[in-house]
């Protein structure tokens, strides 16, 4: 399989900009993989890495769109610091999107910026929740529509810890090997888990066919093991933009990452014929949202 990372050279964030062959290879749901470009962080920031700036009962720290911090422990000067470093990334991966991607700002919608301190390999979770196992990103609660979930990373360990990941087929592959295995939609059944606030919305069989592929992947051990892939170690001070709805991945370890998601609709691409809604739209023959 060739591989779906592509290295880009470069220490300045001011100085990418974007050009049509890594457009497409991020459509394409490949990784767009920037080892020298790390996110700095100042002197007083450093005490921040550390697992318990969390709040044990929150997954992440995250800050919201309106500026507020959410899942975060510690004082209101540890709280301040926290809310400033990670400001500070979402501007810079605001810019560094803009340059390689000019066509997408005005149509982004901005979700939270994220801060994660915990140590990947020590979670335990269930195989559906086990972002170790190779799948595409999908929520059961929040139907999207075929809306893109469009992702940057920083690696930001101070001890040299890389992120693993591994990555694995293009999209389509993916779709053409789950898909006739994927229960049928049934549009009463999605009424239902939208009557039990099951779901936030209504869920179409577009999203309905992306949780069967994440199921299909992440329940399937032996292609887990054996199906193409590649182990991708995100070194400290690194940075990486995905796809995260469409290149297949799985996070194997690693400590201490901030990451920003943005979403774009679904025809606001470049391609509009590469997105997993017009994947799978040409694969089933049929109108799925
Ligand atoms: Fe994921």
């Amino acid at each position: 399989m060739e591989s779906q990372v592509i290295r880009i050279e470069g220490s300045d964030w001011q100085a990418v900009q974007g050009n049509d062959a890594w457009r497409a290879a991020l459509e394409a749901g490949k990784v767009l993989f920037f080892p020298s470009l790390g996110f700095e962080l100042q002197p007083e920031e450093r005490p921040l890495l550390r697992p318990d700036v969390r709040d044990p009962g929150a997954r992440n720290i995250s800050l919201n769109v309106d500026g507020s911090l959410k899942g975060a422990a510690g004082d209101a000067a540890t709280q301040a610091l926290l809310a400033g470093m990670i400001g500070r990334f979402r501007q810079q991966a605001l810019g560094l999107v803009d340059a390689l991607l000019p066509h997408y700002t005005s149509a982004l919608r901005m979700a939270p910026t994220s801060y994660r301190p915990m140590q990947v390999e020590s979670r335990q979770q269930s195989w559906r929740a086990d972002d170790r196992r190779l799948h595409v990103d999908a929520f059961p609660s929040r139907p999207n529509y075929g809306e893109r979930i469009l992702r940057v990373f920083a690696n930001v360990n101070s001890d040299g810890v890389p992120r693993v990941w591994r990555v694995g087929e293009p999209f389509e592959t993916v779709a053409r090997t789950f898909l006739p295995k994927a229960k049928p939609y049934s549009a009463w059944q999605a009424k239902v888990l939208q009557a039990r606030h099951v779901t936030k919305s209504f869920r179409s069989e577009y999203d309905h066919l992306m949780l069967q592929l994440h199921d299909g992947m992440k329940r399937d051990m032996a292609y887990q093991q054996s199906s193409p892939q590649e182990t991708v170690p995100f070194p400290a001070g690194s940075v990486w933009v995905c796809f995260s709805d469409q290149a297949t991945h799985a996070v194997m370890s690693g400590q201490y990452m901030l990451e920003q998601t943005l979403h774009l609709p679904a025809d606001h691409a470049y391609d509009k014929e590469a997105s997993p809604l017009a994947i799978l739209t040409r694969l089933t023959g049929r109108q799925l949202v």
